[in-house]
């Protein structure tokens, strides 16, 4: 079986997410009832929660074409203009990362998404010209990290606004099975609920820990993913009882041992870690919050008792922990 499979190809087989699924099959149907084209979605939420899985879904729900690409890949409005005079009627065009894209390239998406119209300029200065190209109705799907980094103009452009929300842990053994199913490995259930307890609630990186396992019972235990297994492997990746690996360790280390603590700014911590604020704020952030590890004050970060607790450390003489 291709390993491409391992992303549902159908909403049915989709986990999670319950009230985003719902909706959509919903305005899916909706859309295909009146023969329309499904209104502009944008999905944002941390990374490896199924946003590209889910445009990809949503393609083939409304049995049409879809065209992948991501905001930074476009250079230049004329390439976003010959991506979109290439769609056929009802197609679906994914922007990953869509808060990336140039400001000019923005503009020619405004009227394509609101009139499906392509507004070129010809010419500069005053001979300059704008003429206007009807474009067939498409469906753009959008993916960002926050939706506070869109432009309102480009926000207010989507007719479907949905945040993905990190999984349970019952939903993640379920993908860990079913990932199991595909990948023709026989894994133990409690060892899918140990792989699920530790992803830091994201089914990408279910995925990623289920295949490094696999690697430890193919050599180890001839290819049983059993619970010793799965922790021996989770033991070596250095990902703890929580989930949490070592850069999660690093940040919360940083907070407690370099700034007391906190309150400390992100701009602070991104240069002590020597790591991008975007890949803080994005990728390490949401789960440590999700799980009250750090909390965001308006003075910047704080590590919580929780995380004091979890790192076996204690505030420094006279210091106490604020929450
Ligand atoms: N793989 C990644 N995300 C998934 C999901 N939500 N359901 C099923 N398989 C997945």
């Amino acid at each position: 079986v291709l390993t491409s499979h391992i992303r549902p190809q159908r909403l049915d087989d989709y986990i999670g997410q319950h009230k985003v699924k719902e909706n959509l099959r919903i305005f899916v149907q909706a859309a295909k009832q009146r023969g329309q084209s499904l209104d502009h979605c944008l999905f944002y939420g941390p990374p490896g929660l199924g946003k590209t899985t889910l445009a990809y879904i949503i393609a083939s729900e409304l049995g049409v074409n879809i065209n992948s690409t991501s905001g930074p890949v476009i250079e230049k409005a004329g390439d976003l203009a010959a991506i979109l005079t290439n769609l056929q009627e009802g197609d679906v065009l994914f922007i990953d990362e869509i808060h990336r894209l140039h400001s000019n390239v923005e503009e020619i998406l405004y009227p394509a998404m609101e009139d499906f119209k392509l507004d070129i300029i010809i010419g500069q200065g005053p001979a300059a010209r704008t003429i206007k190209v009807d474009l067939q109705s498409f469906t753009l799907v959008g993916a960002t990290t926050r939706a506070g980094l869109l432009t309102s103009p480009l926000r207010d452009r989507f007719g479907v606004i949905m945040r993905l929300e990190f999984y349970d842990e019952e939903n993640l053994a379920t993908i860990i099975t079913r990932a199991s199913r595909i990948l023709n490995l026989k894994t133990e259930h409690a060892a899918a609920l140990e792989i699920a307890r530790r992803s830091r609630g994201t089914p990408r990186i279910a995925h990623r820990i289920l295949r490094r396992v696999r690697d430890f019972a193919d050599v180890l235990n001839n290819g049983l993913v059993d619970l010793a297994i799965a922790r021996e492997g989770l033991l070596r990746l250095e990902i703890d009882n929580e989930g949490l690996d070592a850069s999660d360790r690093g940040f919360l280390r940083a907070i407690i041992e370099k700034y007391e603590g906190g309150p400390v700014g992100v701009e602070t911590l991104a240069a002590t870690l020597s790591e991008e604020r975007d890949t803080i704020e994005d990728v390490i952030e949401p789960y440590l919050i999700y799980k009250g590890f750090v909390k965001k004050t308006p003075r910047g970060r704080m590590a919580t008792r929780l995380a004091y607790e979890h790192l076996h450390l204690e505030p420094r003489n006279g210091l106490t922990i604020n929450d």
